[in-house]
């Protein structure tokens, strides 16, 4: 993995990367440049505008000044020619941006963000990042929006599978890799990106799961649990932010001075770039925010939206509000400056063009290999009674809709992949065990099927084989923006597949290819073994073939949970205790009939899914097991200054080597407001040998306590808590310890 990394950082080197500039030298030249810049000019750069090629209207507007980034052009040929028109043919030669969706890979396709949250392994997620820099930036696109960073804990908004799921710590780590991994060391280089956190912010709780909905978020749970993978990510470095399409509490984000100015920038000293999302400045007309565009570029650019993607709201209406003195000159330079330093940052002026020599640099043996790797550690295996691995000469019958979808096992937001590059599980599986060992016969052709007519083939395969491998869950194009389900378990017949393929007797192999969690409580129960997935990209079906046949030991974690029925949603480990928690569950179907109102108990629970998800957060098996030791502490109690060192002997106890997760866990037992039941606070990704033990450290600060109370503090309070070390957010036992 280091091997990657370094030679793609040292062939950015070779490509030509410039000196980078200090601070102060970019300010310096912003500075000059702004003030030989007239108010269209300046309006002009606050531009981002999407198109393909060289239209009439898009020449047309470069040259005149019109246009400060271009989003979605990856023809590096004509990312020049567009480019000379902005260095050669306009008053000051000021470069454009490019940008595209570089989301979880350019070319090369990398598990979904949702699925490399699953590996917990941040040295293979900035590592993907890099890959993924290192393809779109071959063809001139130094800007992707990525990462999102919006923690999400409702299964049915699509979404999800941008995300590193529902906790806030390990969001804020995974946007972190992220960002390293496109930015490297130097932005100058030219196979770097500058990277975009979004969606700023609160964009995952939108009511219901339904993308673009209205949220209500009180200022402590956004300080808590929507601010602070962002916060992570702009100490990181990150270039550019996004503001979200939702509003919170009524002031949609493209408008709230609050978020922007106060926290972003006031609070957290971000000085990069604020971009609106598409077309969210002028959607606060809809909104009911704004009277109407002018109004709208007014309350984004009073709120601190330095670029207006696809708005049409910084052009016109914004240069008459700045002729007008309805926007001060000062404002408008802000902006402009903001702009101008990610230019500079990204050694734009210097080194405008693409490389055309070097350009292209798709799919290379390395990045492939790295798609593998990290789809491995992606998948999460959630039940095994012994089926798995696979011994070689087992006679395989491969079932199912994504068995062989070379486009939908990529997942959301793959613009620019050449499909015929996926390789899938069907081909990988017949080079492993021989073409005449599989038997394909899918039974479903694609995911939401409904008839049946495959279905006796696929029976007729399962029949003459030792065992099935259904290979199903949902296409690329049922996750994803704008793409929500209220009906989240596997679409089409699969389920009623997967029950016809168990009455046959063989063992069964379940791989769930998907972009969010699903309820597939069922399913597991018709299968001997169940891997899930997610949407695993390019390489999906070496790295199946990889895990399925035992050369690489699972080690996937989930990084959300896993519903017992939709109705759970929004479901997270770090709930609240109530006052009444769940004790003594009594099930729809075991309430005798006129049973007293009360019988039931009167506790935190659903009568037809009772309490918790049927997998919990951090939870994920191996062909090894794990045993973990008690927990010590350095000390049992703290002062709000101090800390502890955790230390858990974790012990391989197979007969394998096998990765692992130890987990931190804390509980602030009373709160001047309640607190989670637990929430994550630290983890580890260790190798073990068979046998081979490992003494897991956490150092876990009294500041790593602290939460914010109800008049914003953010405060360490005193009292008793609980930590744990533990595979997943609902097991081990808790230790106690006190701060004083
Ligand atoms: C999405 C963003 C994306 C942008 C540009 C919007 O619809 O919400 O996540 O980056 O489009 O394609």
């Amino acid at each position: 993995m280091k091997r990657i990394l370094s030679i793609t950082m040292l062939l950015g080197a070779a490509l030509g990367a410039q000196a980078a500039m200090t601070p102060e030298q970019i300010d310096a030249k912003v500075a000059d440049l702004i003030s030989k810049m007239t108010v269209e000019e300046k309006c002009g750069q606050l531009v981002q505008r999407s198109g393909v090629g060289l239209t009439d209207y898009m020449v047309n507007d470069i040259k005149g000044g019109a246009v400060g980034s271009l989003l979605n052009e990856v023809d590096p040929e004509t990312v020049n020619a567009l480019q000379k028109i902005a260095v050669e043919q306009t008053r000051l030669g000021i470069p454009i941006v490019f940008a595209r969706d570089v989301i979880h890979g350019f070319k090369t396709i990398f598990p979904i963000p949702l699925g490399q949250a699953a590996t917990w392994n941040l040295d293979l997620v900035e590592q993907g990042a890099r890959v993924a820099a290192d393809e779109a930036s071959s063809t001139g696109v130094r800007w992707t929006f990525s990462p999102m960073v919006d923690v999400s804990r409702d299964a049915r908004w699509g979404r999800i599978a941008e995300s590193a799921g529902e906790d806030p710590y390990l969001s804020g780590l995974m946007g972190v890799a992220m960002v390293k991994g496109y930015q490297g060391d130097d932005l100058t280089k030219p196979n770097t990106m500058a990277a975009c956190v979004k969606h700023f912010v609160g964009y995952g709780a939108s009511e219901g799961g339904l993308d673009y909905n209205t949220t209500w978020i009180p200022e402590v749970q956004l300080r808590d649990v929507y601010l602070p993978p962002f916060k992570a990510c702009s100490d990181a470095g990150a270039a550019t932010f996004m503001c979200s399409f939702n509003d919170i509490c009524g002031v949609p984000s493209s408008g709230n001075s609050w978020l922007l100015r106060d926290v972003l920038r006031g609070e957290w000293g971000f000085d990069g770039l604020v971009v609106s999302d598409w077309g969210s400045i002028q959607q606060m007309i809809p909104h009911g925010f704004s009277q109407d565009i002018t109004e709208a570029a007014y309350q984004g650019a009073m709120a601190g939206v330095d670029m207006d993607m696809e708005n049409g709201a910084y052009n016109e209406p914004l240069i008459e509000l700045v002729k007008a003195g309805k926007v001060p000159m000062a404002t408008l330079d802000e902006m402009v400056a903001n702009v101008l330093r990610l230019k500079y940052r990204l050694g734009l002026f210097e080194n405008p063009y693409v490389d055309l020599k070097t350009a292209n640099r798709f799919y290379t043996p390395e990045n492939l290999q790295a798609a593998r790797e990290t789809a491995v550690e992606s998948m999460v295996l959630l039940k095994n009674d012994g089926v798995l691995p696979l011994a070689p000469g087992k006679k395989i019958a491969l079932i199912g809709p994504m068995a062989n979808a070379q486009h939908d096992q990529n997942g959301t937001w793959c613009f620019d992949l050449d499909k015929t590059h996926s390789v899938t599980a069907l081909t990988a599986l017949q080079d492993r065990y021989g073409k005449d060992n599989v038997i394909y016969a899918p039974g479903l052709t694609y995911s939401r099927q409904r008839d049946t007519k495959g279905f006796d083939d696929a029976l007729a395969a399962a029949r003459q084989a030792d065992v099935i491998i259904f290979v199903g869950g949902e296409e690329a194009v049922l996750s994803g923006e704008a793409h929500c389900r209220t009906d989240i378990s596997l679409p089409g017949a699969q389920s009623q597949l997967l029950a016809a393929l168990k009455e046959t007797g063989k063992p069964v192999v379940t791989v769930i290819m998907t972009g969010r969690p699903m309820t597939i409580a069922q399913d597991v129960d018709n299968s001997n073994a169940v891997v899930y997935a997610f949407h695993l990209g390019t390489m999906a079906g070496p790295a199946v073939a990889d895990v399925l046949s035992g050369d690489k030991n699972f080690s996937g974690h989930l990084p959300v949970c896993l519903p017992k029925s939709v109705g759970q949603m929004p479901l997270y480990y770090a709930h609240k205790n109530t006052g009444r928690p769940a004790s003594g569950i009594v099930l729809i179907d075991d309430i005798p009939q006129e049973a007293g109102q009360t019988s039931t108990g009167c506790t935190a629970f659903y009568l037809d899914a009772g309490a918790g998800p049927l997998y919990p957060f951090g939870f994920g098996l191996s062909y090894t097991t794990f045993d973990y030791g008690t927990p010590s502490l350095s000390a049992t109690e703290i002062g709000k200054d101090g800390e502890i060192e955790v230390t858990c002997r974790v012990t391989n106890t197979g007969k394998v080597a096998g990765k692992e997760v130890p987990q931190l866990y804390v509980r602030d037992l009373v709160g001047s407001l309640v607190r989670p039941v637990r929430e994550l606070k630290g983890f580890e990704k260790i190798e073990l040998a068979p046998g081979e033990s490992k003494d897991v450290k956490f150092t876990l600060k009294a500041d790593d306590l602290a939460y914010h109370n109800l008049k914003g503090e953010r405060v360490v309070e005193p009292g008793d808590f609980q930590l744990w070390v533990s595979p997943d957010a609902a097991s081990g036992d808790p230790v106690p310890f006190t701060v004083k």
